[in-house]
């Protein structure tokens, strides 16, 4: 196509930078954080102010593109074929909340449904991860000099001799509560976590761990860097997860859906598998499925 990703790429990181000091000079309270739904799909006043930055410096910029945001998204918007920005001002608004450090700005942007930019900003770390499709995905940070992800290498899923360990249950898996305690989806994780982490013995995939950081766009990008092996969510939207999806794609690594049996996911399809690349991905996906106890809605 004729739109120049290398542009909209160096634009969003400046937007990030800029978000970045909101974000950080920001004061949140628990006791004067909004509720969305239910007492935990928290919303602030940054959320929102960073939001309407975020949405004018892109509509001036780009005012023919879509543009889809957490805050401003009103049920029964869809995302459609046409090029479009897809915002999460705060991705990780609990841990922002409670100053807890693993929050971020991801900024995504699509083009026919396919995440062809991200760029996502944790402000306290100071780290930022960016990719262009077909162009690789980085992370600079005070530790780290534009350096290209992952940060080691893929290694295969499985040993030589497939004995003894390897597949997932080397696997570093991250997993979220999610804002929605309840329901089918709810028991769907409790279950799934309870087999992922059990023994062997028990009939379980004993993984290494499971990590809960809460921030689905972090999560994509700790996939990418190799922090992480797989990351499993249902609940969360397309925001939460269009700018972790080109660092995680640029990275090796691969998208397919939470439900068994599913291999193509889609940005806007709030479930999710995401997991590094490497010899063997698909067996551990497998794996994996055959863990996941009934289907998330
Ligand atoms: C949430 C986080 C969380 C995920 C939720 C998201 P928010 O985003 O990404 O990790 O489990 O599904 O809604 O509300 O902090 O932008």
């Amino acid at each position: 196509s004729s739109i120049n990703l290398q542009e909209i790429h160096d634009f969003l990181v400046s937007i990030a930078h800029a978000a970045g000091q909101m974000i950080t000079a920001a004061r949140p309270t628990t006791s004067r954080t909004g509720s969305k739904t239910n007492t935990a799909d928290l919303v602030t006043e940054t959320d929102r102010a960073v939001e309407k930055m975020v949405s004018e410096r892109i509509r001036e910029r780009y005012p023919d593109y879509e543009f889809m945001g957490e805050e401003t998204y009103k049920p029964g918007d869809t995302l459609t074929t046409s090029p479009t920005f897809i915002v999460d001002p705060i991705d990780g608004t609990t841990n922002f909340v409670h100053t807890f450090p693993y929050a971020c700005i991801s900024l995504g942007f699509t083009i026919n449904l396919v995440p062809v930019v991200g760029v996502i900003f944790n402000p306290f770390t100071n780290q930022l991860f960016t990719g262009i499709k077909d162009q690789g995905s980085y992370l600079t940070s005070p530790l780290h000099n534009r350096e290209k992800l992952p940060l080691k290498n893929l290694e295969p899923f499985y040993d030589e001799n497939g004995s003894g360990g390897g597949g997932l249950s080397s696997c570093i898996v991250i997993g979220e509560w999610g804002s929605d305690r309840s329901g089918n989806d709810y028991d769907v994780k409790v279950k799934t976590f309870k087999k992922l982490c059990a023994d062997k013995k028990d009939g379980g995939a004993m993984v290494h761990s499971i990590r809960s950081l809460g921030s689905a766009a972090l999560n994509f990008c700790a996939v990418a860097a190799g922090w992480a092996d797989v990351y499993w969510e249902g609940g969360c939207w397309a925001w939460d997860v269009c700018a972790g999806w080109v660092v995680l794609k640029e990275a090796g690594g691969e998208v397919v859906d939470a439900n068994p049996g599913r291999w193509k996911a889609k940005v806007d399809g709030r479930r999710y598998l995401a997991i590094r690349g490497g010899e063997g991905w698909e067996a551990v996906v497998k794996e994996f499925w055959g863990c996941v106890e009934g289907e998330l809605e």
